[in-house]
This record gives structure tokens, sequence and C-alpha cells, in this order.
């Protein structure tokens, strides 16, 4: 639990010809963290980017690098990942067999761990594992590609994670992925989600320092009006 609302824009809708650049560009204007989205083209029907992209861009930002692995077998390439120079490094449940292995071998690889949920996927099924996570990851919308549509219907996991993590002293993170905007980033914030990613809103804005801005002041108030 962050306790404050983060914006963390994916490197999935940015130019990839200046992507140091563009993760420059970013952090100056207001960044939290770093979204770097893996995918094998087998968990996923995309192909993006891997370990090599991360060594890239790691000398370019102080920010977390928070990646975000949708492929198979993940647990064969966190070393890869961590020698590249990821900051936190987050599985699929649905890809991994023994989820509390996988994410034991990214605590024992010194980086903090998180899982992720895809939509259709009920969210019961991370439920043994918040307890062993710094980070849980809602996925709202079915992942493989930027620029979709938000699915509403996933906040109602945000509640059930918001409720376990009270109930049980917990202090992992929630973050919500897909489709995310200013009006949507508000209500998923005053349903309990922290950090914001954002692809397609920040990196296709004309100015990414007013769009980061708007979506931060949209989801401060959502979360403000779940205080009350
Ligand atoms: C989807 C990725 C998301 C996505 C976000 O598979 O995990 O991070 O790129 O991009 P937008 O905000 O465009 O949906
Ligand atoms: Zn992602």
């Amino acid at each position: 639990m962050v306790g404050r609302i983060q914006i963390a824009p994916s490197i999935l809708a940015a130019d990839f010809g200046h992507l140091g650049a563009e993760v420059e560009a970013v952090e100056a204007a207001g960044a939290d963290l770093i979204h770097v989205d893996v995918m094998d083209g087998h968990f996923v029907p995309n192909l993006s980017l891997g370990p090599v992209v991360v060594e890239g861009i790691r000398p370019t930002t102080k920010l977390e690098l928070d990646v975000h692995l949708m492929i198979e077998r993940p647990w064969d390439y966190l070393e890869a990942f961590a020698d590249a120079g990821a900051d936190s490094i987050t599985v699929h449940v649905e890809a991994c067999p023994d989820p509390a292995d996988t994410l034991e071998r990214i605590h024992g690889l010194g980086k903090r761990a998180g899982i992720v949920i895809s939509p259709p996927t009920p969210v019961d099924e991370i439920e043994p594992f918040v307890g062993l996570v710094e980070r849980v990851l809602i996925m709202s919308v079915n992942p493989g590609f930027g620029g979709q549509s938000f699915l509403p219907e996933v906040l109602a996991k945000t509640d059930a994670l918001a409720r376990w993590r009270s109930e049980r002293g917990l202090s992992y993170d929630i973050e919500i992925d897909g489709g995310i905007n200013v009006d949507n980033g508000r209500n998923a914030a005053a349903r309990g989600a922290e950090t914001l990613v954002a692809g397609s809103a920040i990196f296709h804005a004309s100015d990414y320092r007013e769009r980061i801005a708007a979506m931060r002041a949209a989801a401060e108030s959502g979360l403000a009006s779940r205080r009350q």
C-alpha cells in the first residue's frame, strides 16, 4: 500500500524508435514508475520486448521499472529481467502452476514481487498469494494489446483486494492496467486502486505533463471520496 496515487506510463504505447527519450520525457513529466509490458506470442498473441530493452532503458531513469510478464514459463526469465535492471516483476497467476514458488524466486533475486490476474479469472484464485506480494495487478483489458477499452466489471476485484489487505494487515499495492484514462482512473481509485498504468492515454497525449497531472488529480479525488 503506497497510500497515494501513482501513475505508471506503459512504454508499450511509446515511440520505440526513441524509447530512451520517451522514458526520460515521462519521468520529467511526473511519472512515478515505468511499466514494462513483456509479451511472448504464446501466453498472449502479441510480441513486445525482452530483457535487452529493459537493460537499454535502465540508465535513462531512476524510477522503478515495473516489469509485467505476459509470458509462459515466467520463472525461466526472472533472472534475466532482474539482471537487466527490473525493480519489480509481476507474473500472471494463469501462467504459474505454483505461484508461491515463482514469487519466492523473485524475492530471492532481491526484487519486489507482484501477481496479476486477467479479466476472466476469479479474484479468489489469487487469494492464497496476496500475503506473498508487494503488488497485485488487476487487468482491466484482456492482456496482449494496448489501446483496448476498459472493462468496468473488473472493479469488483479491487473491493476484495482492499478488504483482504485491511483485514490481514497486508501492504501490497493495488495496480490496475488496461484502457485507463482520466475518467475511469478516478473510478478505479475510488474503488481502491492506487497505481494506475496507462499506455495510450499518456503516450498519445500531446502534453505528457498535463495528461499525467490530470490523471493524478482525478484519481486523487477518487481516493479522497473513498476515504470519506
Ligand atoms: C496490455 C498491457 C497494458 C497496456 C496498457 O496487455 O498489459 O499495460 O499496454 O495500454 P493502454 O493504456 O493503451 O490500454
Ligand atoms: Zn501491463
